[in-house]
């Protein structure tokens, strides 16, 4: 056996392309991150690939920064799946116990769980990256979370079904193989943030994960331990930038610059005095922005993300039932006063989110690496043997997986 495992994670976001390289040492459970990539991103669109050659590039470019920063080759990959095609549905399975004395059995578990799958509409153009628990019932009673070993003479089950579109997967994965990497496996961005970004107590209580990225905003909510809702929105950093740039009549790259050095959620904090000077970005320019209209760009688009989130919420109707409230991770996260103006939106408490890999909080990992972080963590779960069937469940992502990771776990 290895004298240790490294093992890779990469996430191909709309604005920025991320490898984060870790390693475990034999006989022990934590990673320790060896290196960083970060290059920005080419041929994608909210999370998309637009164009196979150069998104291609920016994996391979991504991937030989972290094996240079972590100074061990990087060959495969653990892939965060994000963006817009990401759809999610819910669905039911409801299976006879087996066992003549009515004892559930992780069989009838896996039973309970295809039986949902088998309700999920065939769309040939879809795949199915996760198929997740949410609740069981147990004859007439409902809210169990694991039902293994209770009895009982009916097993229904409540799944949280996340799918995404075959063809934009199979062109995710074409441009990280033609850089030469091979795909372990593929989970959810968000789904794999919520392990870094959030505390089991948090997940608990009931909590959404909300990563403001640049093409998208993608979010989580769990409660009572599970997820029960996520979703991609087709808005992030890009359009305020976007709208700065229109707004003030400069090119993007200058409205990005005035918005990462002067940006703020907060337009209030400002008086008509504030200003920014062009020549700050372009040498020999005179012309002068307010800092107060920047800001109120930039809020105007917080509150389309925030507008879209309530409606999500809405669906669940878990509007006020948040007690851990929100956790905001994503490159965008960082903007001044974000926090603020999501606890006023809101009314809930809210923080910035802080990647723990194990029980350490590492500094070093930005809120833009969530994803990032988040499958690595993901990735060490499934090299390691000690996780549950219910976790197997939930963590299920390709089907030969599934029934590899079952024969390992049946008697
Ligand atoms: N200091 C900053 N202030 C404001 N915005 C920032 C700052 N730093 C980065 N951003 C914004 O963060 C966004 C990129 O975030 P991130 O790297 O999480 O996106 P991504 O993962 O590539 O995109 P997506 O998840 O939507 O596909 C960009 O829009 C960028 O402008
Ligand atoms: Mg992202």
């Amino acid at each position: 056996m290895a004298a240790r495992t490294i093992i890779a994670a990469l996430d191909v976001g709309t604005s920025t392309v991320q490898t984060v390289v870790a390693e475990r040492a034999r006989g022990e459970q934590e990673l320790h991150i060896l290196g960083v990539g970060i290059v920005p991103s080419q041929g994608i669109r909210r999370g998309a690939v637009v164009d196979l050659e150069e998104a291609t590039a920016a994996i391979r470019a991504s991937a030989e920064a972290a094996s240079r920063a972590a100074g061990v080759p990087v060959t495969s990959v653990w892939l965060s799946v994000g963006g817009s095609q990401v759809s999610v549905s819910s669905s039911r399975g409801v299976i006879a116990v087996s066992r003549a004395d009515g004892e559930i059995s992780p069989e009838d578990v896996r039973r309970a769980i295809a039986a949902a799958e088998t309700f999920v509409p065939r769309n040939p153009n879809k795949e199915t990256l996760h198929i997740i628990p949410r609740d069981f019932k147990v004859d007439h009673e409902s809210g169990v979370k694991d039902p293994v070993g209770m009895h009982g003479v009916r097993l229904e089950v409540d799944t949280l079904i996340i799918e995404c579109s075959s063809p934009f997967l199979k062109n995710l994965i074409k441009c990280v193989e033609g850089a030469g990497l091979r795909v372990e496996d593929y989970v959810f961005g968000p789904l794999a943030a919520a392990e870094v970004a959030l505390t089991k107590r948090q997940k608990e209580l009931g909590v959404m994960l909300v990563d403001i990225g640049g093409g998208t905003a993608s979010f989580i909510i769990f409660d009572e331990g599970m997820p029960v809702h996520a979703g991609v929105l087709p808005v992030g950093g890009m359009h305020i930038t976007n709208d700065v740039a229109i707004g003030f009549r400069t090119h993007v790259d200058v409205a990005e610059a005035m918005k990462c050095t002067h940006g703020s959620c907060l337009p209030t904090l400002f008086t008509k005095k504030d200003n920014i000077r062009l020549a700050e970005f372009i040498p020999d320019e005179s012309a002068v922005y307010s800092r107060r209209e920047l800001a109120e760009m930039i809020e105007a688009r917080l509150h389309d993300i925030f507008e879209l989130l309530r409606k999500e919420l809405k669906k669940i109707d878990r509007r006020h039932l948040l007690p851990a409230g929100v956790i905001l991770t994503g490159g965008s996260s960082v903007l001044p006063g974000v926090v603020q103006a999501t606890r006023e939106e809101f009314g809930l408490p809210v923080e910035a989110g802080q990647l723990h890999m194990g029980d350490n909080l590492d500094e070093r990992l930005t809120p833009s690496l969530a994803a990032a972080c988040g499958v690595l963590a993901w990735a060490n779960q499934h090299t390691t043997t000690s996780f549950s069937l219910f976790e197997e469940h939930s963590l299920r992502v390709r089907k030969s997986k599934v029934v590899r990771w079952l024969k390992s776990l049946l008697p």
